[in-house]
């Protein structure tokens, strides 16, 4: 792990916000008793959530920032119930995640929009954490690291240089997500190695890429120590304080260990 480990907890459709101040306030208690060193926080509630969950990140002064779970890729006008990127900054939202696989497949978000998207994201001065994985089916035809790249490519390719440092990347298998079942630490391995090479071809800044799908505070320390990756994108095990810190502290002590 060369950079600072990043972790992300995507709350998905869970928790309104009175829930949502609940866990922030707990989290905030564990971070001022054993505060973490190294690693790189952020929540990412539901829309409806932030502008609580920005107000107690600022009032107690917790160093864990905002993110967004998914966002327009236009700047304004009419798209009924959706939400632009200029929304999210006057929130103190600085991160939001792209191309996650339940939009790409229950909501339409096909590959153009997910570069439409990203270059919005970017434009905006915002970091988008692309994500991008393959179903089991792929993976059983041998066609994932194809998959993936091919991802990577449509979002990626022809992006201005001066946005590439705002980019993140997050492996996620969809048949680890929700499942219980995470990717073992080879596989983790593989595939961020993979993504690593192909992203040399795309951008100029080396993005950190980060695994999701089932991490835990039990498998946590092996993947964050075994596989190379940057960090973790956590779904289910961000929904209560305790988890999302255990997660945490396992990055944190992986890289005071082997830096
Ligand atoms: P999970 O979700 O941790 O609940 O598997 C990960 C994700 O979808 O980002």
């Amino acid at each position: 792990m060369s950079t600072r480990p990043l972790v992300i907890g995507n709350w998905k459709m869970n928790l309104d916000f009175v829930e949502g101040l609940h866990l922030v306030q707990q989290l905030g208690v564990l971070l001022k008793s054993h505060p973490l060193e190294h690693v790189e926080a952020v929540v990412a509630p539901p829309f409806v959530d932030l502008r609580t969950v920005s107000s107690i990140l600022d009032a107690e002064r917790l160093a864990v920032a905002l993110g967004a779970q998914h966002v327009n890729a236009n700047e304004n006008g009419a798209h009924t119930g959706e939400i632009s990127t200029s929304m999210l900054s006057r929130l103190n939202v600085t991160w939001v995640i792209v191309g996650h696989s339940e939009r790409r497949t229950h909501y339409h978000m096909t590959d153009e929009i997910v570069r439409a998207t990203s270059q919005s994201v970017l434009r905006a001065g915002l970091r988008a954490v692309l994500c991008v994985g393959e179903t089991l089916a792929v993976r059983d035809a041998d066609q994932h690291e194809a998959w993936v790249e091919s991802q990577l490519r449509s979002a990626l390719e022809g992006l201005d240089a001066s946005l590439h440092p705002l980019v993140t990347v997050a492996y996620e298998p969809l048949w680890a997500i929700g499942t219980g079942v995470n990717a073992s630490s080879e596989q983790v391995k593989e595939m961020t190695d993979f993504i690593r090479r192909v992203l040399t071809s795309l951008v100029s800044s080396a993005p950190q890429v980060l695994y999701g799908g089932s991490v835990t505070p039990t498998n946590a320390a092996t993947l964050v120590g075994e596989s190379g990756v940057d960090g973790f994108l956590v779904g289910g095990a961000s929904l209560k304080a305790e988890s999302f810190y255990a997660i945490l502290r396992a990055c944190d002590d992986c890289y005071a260990l082997k830096r």
